[in-house]
């Protein structure tokens, strides 16, 4: 059988197992979502948001795009994200980087890649910031590494200067947001040691757009 017909054999195998634990499951998945987290990361086929995180459908609402990133200007993950603390009332943003980023690694090594040129710029951003950190770090593949952590970082600040998480900050305190890294080789996550509170606090009068509501 052609591979992808052999995907809704899969979808049908997957119903049964979901149905043989619990005859309801569809109906009360069906019901309404209430996600605890937002996911935002690397649309890479080895790091799927679920599995990595132990959560079940229902569970994490999800972003990923290439590298993980929060783009000022980006309609999609503006979408996202107001729909997940306005209308979710998430109380959790986690962006998530990977090591071994294709997109972090293309940005390392400027080529000219058509439509992904502006895109990677983003990346590239996150080294100007960080340059006098990045070069002197002697070992190319542990520089490597640390753009990824560094581009996390600087996605949850991206996050934190969005109108309307700074609105809910005002409201209620929420959301927190979370500088993850995952490790390919060990199928691990991990929380950065950054205190993006403390970052958040150093940059706040350039970002903070005094929201006041009527
Ligand atoms: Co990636």
């Amino acid at each position: 059988m052609d591979d992808y017909l052999q995907i809704f054999e899969n979808n049908k195998a997957w119903v049964q197992s979901k149905l043989a634990t619990d005859k309801h499951f569809f109906e009360n998945l069906a019901t309404d979502q209430k996600p605890h987290y937002l996911y935002i990361g690397c649309s890479d086929s080895r790091v799927p948001a679920n599995v990595i995180m132990g959560l079940d459908e229902g569970e994490v609402f999800v972003h990923r795009n290439i590298a993980n990133l929060v783009v000022g200007g980006d309609s999609n993950i503006n979408a996202v994200i107001q729909y997940a603390v306005e209308y979710l009332g998430i109380e959790h943003i986690i962006v998530c980087g990977h090591y071994g980023c294709g997109g972090v690694k293309a940005a390392l090594h400027p080529t000219d890649m058509g439509q992904l040129n502006s895109w990677l710029q983003a990346i590239r951003d996150v080294y100007r910031i960080h340059q006098l950190e990045l070069d002197a770090i002697g070992d190319p593949h542990l520089r490597y590494n640390r753009l990824v952590e560094l581009n996390v970082i600087e996605q949850c600040v991206n996050v934190a200067k969005i109108d309307h998480v700074q609105r809910k900050w005002n409201q209620t305190g929420f959301p927190q947001i979370h500088a993850w890294v995952y490790d390919l080789h060990k199928g691990l996550l991990e929380e950065l040691d950054v205190n993006l509170q403390a970052y958040f606090s150093s940059i706040r009068s350039i970002y903070e757009l005094k929201i006041t509501d009527d």
